[in-house]
């Protein structure tokens, strides 16, 4: 059933899936693909959220949406302090956090401007901007910074980590959780699997989990916690792909679709067709992890 052979051969019979090799993942592009997609991800995935849900069973549930928001957190202070959430897309992770602890004041920003009209009327500020700069925020400001399945779109992670130790406060925390590619070695299709869902999801080049961490160690963060969650999120990959597997199986229709459509918005489903067999064969995994400024 997991086969990455066979799946890449089933998607090639439809689409052309050499056409990536010239995908830009730029700033530009991202808003673009986030714009582009926005009304297909609240169809088959979410109106909310975009992350993937934590089925701590196997079993996918609807109360799984909120639990990577529960695991986080247990990591926030018990005092009323700032917490900054990067890449928020809407503002409904800082908006859980905010409706269980409205002690904290939360600070969340994105690159898209789009957002600011989901913004709640209070307990959450909007900023407008690029997690790589994070110069509107004062050094040693916060206490908590988080940012989930949205550090993979960074070519430059070193910064990211080197801008949010500066802006935390000694001893607190920065919550990353994401996807990483190959931790073993890669056949030829799981390269080119690993290498279609990123160019695909305007993620620049997927890393190992192992160097992102270097990253982190390298701007002086220690490992405080981690945990591998590619299981739990199995079920939500695969339920994304039950949700749109039905326009790969219209024969021909299947193919005019693909063709039709811009492949910013086509290629998505591509994605969401090769995610579940790049975690079940370990070509890529998911991460919860939690840096310490020491
Ligand atoms: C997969 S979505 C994140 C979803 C959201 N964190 C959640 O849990 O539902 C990725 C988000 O990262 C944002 N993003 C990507 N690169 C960024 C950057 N350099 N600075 C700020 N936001 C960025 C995109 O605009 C998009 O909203």
């Amino acid at each position: 059933m997991w086969n990455m052979k066979h799946d890449l051969f089933f998607l090639a019979s439809i689409i052309d899936l050499d056409q990536i090799s010239s995908f830009i993942t730029d700033g530009a592009a991202i808003q673009n693909y986030y714009w582009a997609n926005q009304f297909a991800y609240s169809l088959v995935h979410d109106r909310k959220y975009l992350h993937m849900w934590f089925s701590l069973w196997g079993v996918f549930h609807k109360s799984d949406l909120c639990e990577p928001l529960k695991k986080l957190s247990v990591f926030l202070p018990k005092q009323p302090w700032i917490i900054l959430e990067l890449a928020c897309w809407r503002w409904h992770n800082s908006g859980y956090l905010y409706s269980h602890y409205p002690e904290h004041t939360y600070f969340w920003c994105d690159l898209s401007d789009e957002q600011l009209s989901y913004s709640p009327e209070n307990g959450v500020v909007y900023t407008k901007g690029n997690f790589h700069d994070l110069s509107s925020f004062s050094s040693e400001s916060c206490d908590v910074v988080f940012i989930i399945e949205a550090l993979c779109h960074s070519s430059m992670k070193e910064l990211v980590f080197k801008e949010v130790f500066r802006v935390l406060k000694p001893w607190w925390k920065f919550v990353v959780i994401d996807w990483y590619g190959w931790s073993k070695i890669l056949s030829k299709d799981e390269l080119k699997a690993l290498e279609l869902t990123a160019k695909w999801m305007c993620v620049y080049g997927v890393e190992p989990y192992l160097a992102v961490c270097d990253y982190a160690e390298w701007a002086w963060f220690e490992l405080n916690y981690e945990e591998d969650v590619s299981l739990a999120v199995l079920p939500s990959m695969e339920r994304l792909k039950r949700r749109t597997s039905w326009l790969w199986n219209l024969g021909m229709l299947s193919r005019n679709f693909f063709s039709f459509f811009p492949r910013v918005f086509s290629g998505n489903y591509v994605a969401a067709y090769l995610m579940p067999t790049l975690i079940v064969t370990w070509a890529a995994e998911y991460w919860f992890s939690v840096f310490e400024k020491k």
